[in-house]
């Protein structure tokens, strides 16, 4: 049990199933973060409802702070007050943290007229730019200057144009639309990112009365507004946690109830998991699926919203190394993104990985053996392997599942499945 000793988070999980119940899924991480980010565009009480209680929000909330706001959560209720007078920075320690740190870029070049955040580093994804966030910005007559590691931004006053991204980036697009709701005249983003999380954040960002149209399709339209103020807002539910129960459930069989999931912002895992062999219907609040013993192999390719999400990709990648046949996968959005590959070969999965592509050849039961979590959704993704793998598997490093999801254990557990927290917080 060394793996155990330096009181570092360990997850337990032992060969399990079938599943069989009902859990909830907790609001979006992607959305509540740039919820948060938004808030900073104008002074006073914001309250914000379905919030993750996940390590990424504690940190938003902290780089809020230092900047001179105030966060309360008390269960999923998320309580922001903004004041008048802010330090516009975002620090090294806090931004090398979590990367989505960025998004308050937008923001408080719009309120501010300037801002100064630590460039972001690279991560497990690979190399991850941001010249399309600072290019439109850019565009809409910021400055940039880079020096000691920060980026510093400055703006008389931000200025509607016509930006066109040459990939439909998340967070650029985040950027963009936060920087554009209080700019001068009309914005207008194309080949904008369309992912539900987007459409959310222009949701909020109009119950601040914001100007924002066409969020959730590729051109989004914003005209600017002099003033917005404080909002509520319930945020949207976490479609990669929805997902990753029902990548428990392909991989352990059995069937459950997945209480505010949202099948409609998931149309093409769940077209891609009907084609492995699982069974998914829309319930009045969330989805009810069902597995057999054994599902086929498909092919996968990762692409911007509606395909299939990257984030998705560890996941599904877990779920074909059971499945009957060869699965080819493709990863079309970052760079990096099969380290978690070895640890689940280490668990006897047969998988070849090179470049872009990894080639998945099922076998019919994996082996537990002790496996790290590189990041958030590749940890996941372990911890359901686990449960297809005979005996005992231990993932370590298990804080990074943490930033992401608020429960994963006792969420599996609920469905019966043999998992807990055996160490660390
Ligand atoms: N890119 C550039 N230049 C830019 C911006 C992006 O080249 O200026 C590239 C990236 O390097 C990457 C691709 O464009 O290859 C897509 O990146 P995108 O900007 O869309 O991703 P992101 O905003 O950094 C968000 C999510 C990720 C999710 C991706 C893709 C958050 C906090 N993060 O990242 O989620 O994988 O979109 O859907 O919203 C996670 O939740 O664990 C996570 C990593």
């Amino acid at each position: 049990m060394d793996s155990l000793s330096d009181g570092e988070p360990v997850i337990r999980v032992q060969q399990s199933g079938p599943l069989n119940g009902t859990v909830r899924v907790a609001g979006a991480k992607n959305s509540v973060l740039k919820i948060m980010a938004a808030s900073l565009l104008w002074p006073g009480r914001y309250t914000l409802r379905n919030v993750p209680r996940i390590a990424d929000v504690r940190w938003m909330g902290e780089l809020l702070e230092r900047m001179g706001a105030t966060t309360t959560q008390e269960g999923d209720v998320l309580t922001i007050d903004v004041p008048e007078e802010m330090t516009p920075e975002a620090p090294y320690d806090l931004v090398e943290r979590m990367r989505a740190s960025i998004v308050v870029l937008g923001p408080l070049l719009a309120r501010f007229g300037e801002a100064r955040v630590s460039v972001p580093g690279g991560d497990d994804f690979g190399h991850r730019p941001i010249d399309m966030h600072l290019r439109g910005l850019e565009e809409m007559g910021v400055s940039f200057t880079t020096s000691h590691g920060y980026i510093e931004g400055r703006v008389e006053r931000l200025l509607g144009t016509k930006v066109l991204l040459e990939f439909p980036s998340v967070g650029a697009t985040e950027n963009l639309l936060m920087a554009a709701v209080t700019a001068k005249g009309t914005t207008v983003i194309d080949n904008a990112a369309r992912e539900p999380e987007i459409a959310d954040l222009a949701d909020f960002l109009n119950a601040m009365g914001a100007e924002v149209q066409g969020a959730g399709t590729s051109t989004i339209t914003v005209h600017g507004v002099e003033r917005l103020h404080p909002a509520e807002h319930t945020v949207i539910s976490d479609r990669i946690e929805a997902a990753t129960y029902l990548v428990g459930l392909g991989l352990a069989g059995g069937e459950a109830t997945i209480d505010g999931a949202r099948p409609d912002h998931m149309e093409m895992l769940v077209e891609k998991l009907t084609d492995m062999g699982m069974r998914i219907t829309a319930t009045a609040d969330g989805l009810w699926a069902a597995a057999p013993a054994r599902l086929r192999s498909v092919d996968l390719s990762t692409l911007p919203y509606p395909g299939l999400a990257t984030d998705y990709k560890p996941l599904l990648v877990a779920l074909l190394t059971t499945a009957d046949g060869v699965g080819i996968v493709t990863e079309n959005v970052f760079a990096g993104r099969f380290r978690y590959v070895d640890e689940l070969v280490r668990m006897g999965a047969d998988i070849r990985a090179e470049g872009h592509h990894a080639v998945v050849r099922g076998v019919e039961v994996l082996s537990g053996a002790p496996v790290r979590a590189p990041d958030i959704r590749a940890g996941a993704a372990l911890v359901v392997a686990g449960l297809a793998a005979e005996g005992e598997t231990l993932v370590s490093a298990a804080h990074h599942v943490d930033r992401g999801y608020q429960d994963l254990v006792g969420n599996l557990a609920r469905l019966g499945a043999r998992v807990e927290l055996v160490a660390g917080t």
